[in-house]
């Protein structure tokens, strides 16, 4: 079994790579990565070495590239991760979402018709269904909500969506989408929340929270979602669609002061800041489905993950401290200056 792992220099690819190695030692993992500010090389540094990892540094939308890696290494599964995944980035710049997410889908795709695959899996995100209202903690996002979308990545990413089931129905392609809430835990970049906020509170710098911190995100740790995606390939059912997620709803205020708390840190360090535009309110999976007919649930509970996840940070500091000494500054002023 030949697995290509797009996308798995970044956060949730590369602890899907670490887990894909270590339960299934047979396979062979190759890593698809254009490498962009998101990937990083040091975060496979483990894995380099082993006989049946590969890495190779590819752009998704290079279709010559693509195919050529396609037809040296004949694949039987890609699992897609590659894309641009930051919201507020897409605020900025939506033009690299739509390549990415987009063409770059569509482009593996294509490869994946020409040369022939068992599967192709899409790794999508809840933001593709927009937001619920705060006051009805009865609604939940299942398989059939609506794709509803509010941000210029939400698009891109609900574009791929659509187009991948095209290809299902159109070419018989045989793929499969996962729709997942936040992820934490190790590897996640510091531009995003709980890293973000566990990286400053340490250098003790401000902790910028957008609006007055109400909004609520559904987190779960990174290696249940890796696992889910793990039980898609093995059962899922091709041309379907499962929501990912384990009923952790959180307000953002709530969880910053939590990183607070464990790190020893005060909460004068919270400052409230303008607004993201078009900011979603509320996120929450009803995982009913990948639970009833595949078996998943999540083992990690929210009070467990967030610890190793603030130790993982403790522990490997010269590992985010790389990130945020570089080129990453330079949006963290733009962003966050003037606020
Ligand atoms: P990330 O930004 O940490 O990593 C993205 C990776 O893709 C990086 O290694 C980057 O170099 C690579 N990449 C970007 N453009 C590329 C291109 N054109 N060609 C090849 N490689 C390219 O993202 P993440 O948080 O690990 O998210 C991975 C996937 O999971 C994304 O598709 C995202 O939409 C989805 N997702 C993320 C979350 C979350 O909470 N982070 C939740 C649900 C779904
Ligand atoms: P983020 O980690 O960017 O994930 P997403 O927007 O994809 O859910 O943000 C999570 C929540 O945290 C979101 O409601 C925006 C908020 N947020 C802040 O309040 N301050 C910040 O500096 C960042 C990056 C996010």
């Amino acid at each position: 079994m030949t697995i290509i792992v797009t996308g798995g220099a970044g956060f949730i690819g590369s602890n899907f790579i670490f887990y894909t190695l270590k339960n299934h030692p047979k396979y062979r993992v190759i890593c698809l990565d254009k490498l962009t500010y998101a990937g990083n090389l040091s975060t496979l540094k483990d894995v380099m070495d082993k006989p049946n990892f590969k890495f190779v540094k590819v752009d998704i939308c290079d279709r010559e590239a693509v195919y050529r890696l396609f037809e040296s290494e004949k694949p039987d599964v890609v699992v897609n991760f590659a894309a641009e995944s930051h919201v507020d980035r897409s605020i900025e710049s939506p033009d690299v979402f739509l390549r990415t997410n987009i063409i770059g889908t569509s482009v593996l795709m294509d490869a994946c018709r020409k040369y022939g695959i068992e599967r192709f899996h899409q790794v999508s995100t809840d933001e593709v269904y927009g937001d619920l209202p705060i006051d009805r903690p009865d609604l939940f996002f299942t398989e059939e909500t609506p794709l509803h979308t509010s941000s210029p990545y939400s698009s891109s990413k609900a574009s791929a969506d659509l187009l991948a089931l095209a290809y299902h129905r159109t070419y018989g392609l045989p793929v499969t989408i996962s729709r997942c809430s936040n992820n934490y835990g190790p590897y996640h970049f510091p531009e995003k929340l709980i890293p973000l906020m566990i990286a400053n509170a340490l250098n003790d710098k401000p902790l910028p929270v957008y609006g007055k911190g109400e909004n609520i995100r559904d987190w779960l740790y990174v290696e249940d979602h890796c696992k889910a995606i793990d039980l898609i390939l093995q059962k899922g059912r091709v041309g379907e669609v499962y929501n990912i997620g384990g009923h952790n709803e959180m307000r953002n205020i709530d969880i910053v002061k939590i990183i607070l708390k464990e790190l020893g840190k005060p909460e004068s360090l919270i400052t409230f800041v303008t607004d993201r535009k078009g900011h979603d309110l509320r996120y929450a999976i009803d995982p009913t489905k990948i639970h009833t007919e595949l078996g998943w649930l999540p083992e990690t509970k929210f009070a467990d993950g967030i610890k190793k996840t603030i130790k993982w940070y403790l522990e490997n500091r010269s590992w985010w401290e790389e990130i945020i000494s570089g080129e990453y500054m330079d949006y963290y002023d733009k962003m966050y200056s003037n606020r």
